[in-house]
């Protein structure tokens, strides 16, 4: 089954507030979907409310139990409405074997996915230099061959330092498209 992202994002965004836009979860709905091929888990840094994991998850949905989701978020810096009660999103978008919510800093990676494959890194957490160095850092060096890795925040006015660093740290892979505020860069 491939996921209308159209539809999955019109019922996340009326289900699950939050800060990525709907045009940059229509992109990530389809940077997962043109992923089916590569193995290894999605990682979602800055959970939030769920928004951009339950995006995730459902553009996964048609790839069966194997394609599973992590996302993180330390939630301790006044996060608006604190943490979601993450098994309530997850029964609402029927997946509650295949996403994982870890409470802690983005750029250490949980043991559950340590040593294990990464095929997609969604960086949504603090827009500033020192964040982003230490969370490119981190996960980079963790994406299959195929895998992607997509920020958001990229062109703002508001965030300067994800184009700078960004711009900085991916120039050895892919660019790919950058909608609604999201690029995204392919491993080579
Ligand atoms: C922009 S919001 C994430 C939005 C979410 N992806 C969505 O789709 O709505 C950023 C989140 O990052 C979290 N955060 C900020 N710094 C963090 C850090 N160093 N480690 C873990 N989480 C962090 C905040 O608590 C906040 O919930």
């Amino acid at each position: 089954m491939i996921t209308d992202c159209e539809k999955t994002v019109r019922k996340i965004l009326k289900q699950i507030p939050g800060k990525t836009n709907a045009t940059g979860m229509k992109y990530l709905c389809k940077l997962a979907q043109s992923l089916a091929d590569v193995p290894g888990w999605f990682i979602d840094l800055g959970t939030y409310q769920g928004r951009s994991a339950m995006v995730l998850t459902v553009a996964s949905l048609g790839e069966g139990p194997a394609r599973r989701i992590i996302s993180i978020d330390n939630y301790t810096n006044g996060t608006k409405g604190g943490q979601p009660d993450f098994w309530t999103v997850k029964r609402r978008f029927k997946c509650r074997n295949r996403a994982h919510l870890v409470v802690g800093e983005t750029d250490l990676i949980p043991p559950i996915v340590q040593g294990a494959q990464v095929a997609l890194v969604f960086v949504n957490v603090d827009h500033r230099r020192e964040q982003l160095d230490k969370d490119i850092a981190a996960w980079k060096p963790l994406v299959e061959p195929g895998g992607i890795m997509a920020f958001d925040g990229y062109g703002s006015d508001r965030w300067p330092d994800v184009q700078a660093v960004v711009d900085e740290a991916m120039g050895d892979w892919t660019r790919l498209d950058c909608t609604g505020n999201v690029q995204a860069f392919e491993k080579g």
